[in-house]
């Protein structure tokens, strides 16, 4: 079932989507060579505490972190770890959730660690890219699988693939809501999309084939084929006019 959110819920919503975003806009700061993962699991924790919320993920299934911290192969979920240190060359996705008066926020994007080659901006560059493809969709009068198979097309058309077995969520008074968000899918199917619900929108693209496994820690999933892959995501209110990207600091889109 999809709940749909009220105008104040919503507020709500952004509150904690500001968290995320704070935190998103400062960690690339800390993102370089001879970085620990740990370093920025601390610093995301420590900025969403003293904002007067509380980390989404960490307990949430026993999970044991506050962000994930997703290195080249890994594609979600990976765990921040003193001994992850990045190297130049390396891009890393953080993923961060945030809850404020019992909503939440989730949002993730793909940095690159100091200089990288032209090929793996392209990626991250498709995927995000992919991403507000899929966000325009995200309209009244659209259907769910508009925005699926508008992040597909972005991607596919480049010569990448989309991840199958993740996919994005409504989000709200808990982390993953109906709907599930795939990002591959016929266009003109899925539930009609309406004013009032909150989805977070998640590509997962790799460079090589679509698919992944879980390691043996339970939480990180890489490309099975060893490939790069780059994630973005972000929670978005459907609106009357139109999309509003609650996780990005302007105003509405
Ligand atoms: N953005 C991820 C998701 O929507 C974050 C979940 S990580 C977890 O699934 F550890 F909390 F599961
Ligand atoms: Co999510």
């Amino acid at each position: 079932m999809i709940i749909l959110k009220s105008h104040q819920e919503i507020e709500k919503i952004r509150k904690a989507c500001l968290v995320v975003a704070d935190v998103l806009d400062s960690i690339g700061e800390l993102i370089r060579p001879g970085t620990n993962t740990q370093k920025l699991d601390e610093f995301a924790e420590k900025m969403i505490l003293s904002s007067g919320a509380r980390p989404a993920f960490k307990g949430y299934r026993g999970y044991p972190k506050t962000v994930c911290t997703s290195l080249n192969n890994q594609v979600v979920h990976g765990i921040p770890s003193k001994d992850v240190v990045l190297n130049e060359g390396d891009i890393i996705s953080i993923d961060v959730g945030a809850i404020v008066e019992g909503f939440y926020g989730d949002a993730a994007r793909t940095y690159p660690v100091g200089r990288i080659l032209p090929d793996t901006e392209r990626l991250i560059k498709v995927t995000e890219e992919a991403l507000s493809r899929g966000i325009s969709q995200a309209r009244p009068g659209s259907r769910l699988y508009d925005i699926s198979a508008a992040v597909q097309h972005h991607v596919e058309s480049h010569g990448y693939s989309v991840v199958r077995e993740f996919v994005g969520h409504g989000i709200g008074r808990n982390m993953h809501e109906d709907p599930q968000i795939p990002n591959f899918g016929e266009r003109g199917q899925g539930p009609r999309i309406k004013p009032g619900m909150v989805l977070a929108i998640e590509p997962m693209v790799n460079r090589g084939a679509s698919g992944t496994f879980v390691l043996e820690d339970g939480w990180t999933a890489v490309t099975a084929d060893g490939s790069l892959s780059a994630h973005f995501e972000h929670t978005v209110a459907v609106t009357s006019d139109g999309p509003w990207i609650l996780t990005q600091k302007e105003a509405r889109q």
